[in-house]
């Protein structure tokens, strides 16, 4: 059958490898898989407790406006809740702007090893990606994202994805980047700037910045939210975009109308109100983080300060080999060459024990494979 270029060209996403097929492979008992930046405590027990009573209402349709979802999570973004407009994952809804917004053969912009659905979107809607390199330190370039926007006199660039911090860099944005970024965005015509903000309540640092606290500045910024990370919902699948109702209207008449599903529509209300649960996940992983990077550096491993739920780093040998040898340690970590980075390995916060086990677990797979100072360009 015949398709387009781009679609015979898509190199598909590759998630993490899956625990039972670890196990069923390699034979193994106890497998730990810290590859896809999960969240290890799981769900708050509020939001299974709600589904579980949502269950009884399955034969339904679930309600395509979302509504009590809609007051819920306004109130916790604080912003009105026609401000917001729902997706299966954000995947989806970055999904959606690509389709809503481009045309074939026009653009959107990131930068070099950004998040990779959004080139994977735009590349199935025919649209091309303009990727800026990375700073040496591994951060989005938003001088030079600013300098390709002026360049771009017949505004073929419609979309701009800022992913702050970045998967699967774990970099930010600093505020003052990103001020100076917007006053070349914010003044361009039919261009939306949107950034994707997964790991924002994982951010420590104070030297980066909210969206929220620039919506009235820029009508043409919106913002990405997901229940996957920190609310321990990745399965659930919902994602949230913010941004000017008349920039949403459109993604409301692309969007399928039962893109929500009913029990993650109460599943992720009833996690929003779980304080307790959020505050417990996030001391978890922010100890696993310190644990995690003290550990590397105690290998004499160089990796990147992430502020998200993950951390990057350098293996100095084919990470390929290096996360082979760890699967066999019945450890599954994340090889990040499709992101053009052969030597580095991206590793997920667990549970303790989890931390640990893949510590000691790396340690002896170094000694296994020797390094390659070569190969690492880092
Ligand atoms: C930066 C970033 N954005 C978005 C997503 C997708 O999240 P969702 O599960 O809501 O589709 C991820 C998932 O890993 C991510 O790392």
């Amino acid at each position: 059958m015949k398709v387009s270029k781009e679609i015979s060209q898509i190199i598909p996403y590759s998630p993490g490898k899956p625990i039972a097929e670890t196990k069923r492979e390699l034979g193994l008992q106890v497998v730990h898989k810290l590859a896809s930046n999960e969240c290890p405590l799981g769900p708050s027990p509020k939001a299974v407790a709600a589904m579980t009573q949502a269950l009884n209402e399955l034969h339904r349709y679930p309600d395509p406006s979302c509504y009590d979802l809609r007051q819920g999570m306004a109130s916790y973004l604080k912003v009105a809740p026609d401000w917001l407009a729902f997706g299966n994952g954000s995947n989806e809804l970055i999904d959606l702007l690509v389709r809503t917004y481009c045309e074939p053969g026009e653009a959107i912009l990131t930068s070099q090893a950004a998040f990779l659905a959004y080139a994977l979107c735009a590349q199935a809607a025919r649209v091309r990606t303009v990727e800026v390199p990375l700073t040496a330190d591994l951060r989005f370039d938003l001088t030079a994202m600013a300098r390709t926007l002026e360049a771009d006199t017949q505004n073929q660039i419609r979309l701009v994805f800022i992913a702050n911090p970045n998967n699967p860099t774990g970099t930010v944005v600093t505020r003052r980047d990103f001020e100076t970024f917007m006053k070349v965005a914010g003044g361009k015509k039919d261009l939306l700037v949107i950034v994707d903000e997964a790991y924002f309540e994982f951010v420590r640092t104070a030297d980066s910045f909210s969206t929220r606290n620039y919506l009235e500045t820029y009508s043409n910024l919106l913002y990405l939210r997901t229940m996957s990370k920190v609310f321990g919902l990745a399965g659930l699948r919902l994602g949230v975009l913010v941004g000017q109702p008349a920039h949403l209207d459109y993604i409301h008449r692309v969007r399928n109308p039962f893109n929500v599903n009913s029990l993650a529509q109460a599943g992720a209300l009833a996690a929003l109100g779980d304080h307790a649960h959020l505050e417990r996940v996030l001391h978890t992983t922010w100890a696993g983080l310190d644990f995690l990077t003290t550990q590397l550096h105690r290998l004499g491993l160089k990796f990147w300060p992430s502020e998200g739920n993950f951390v990057l780093f350098d293996t100095g040998r084919d990470a390929m080999a290096v996360f082979q040898a760890l699967l066999r340690q019945g450890v599954i970590m994340r090889p990040v060459v499709n992101y053009g980075f052969p030597t580095l390995l991206r590793l997920s916060v667990g549970y303790d024990v989890e931390n640990h086990a893949a510590i000691s677990a790396l340690e002896k797979v170094l000694i296994e494979i020797r390094p390659n100072p070569v190969a690492s360009k880092f």
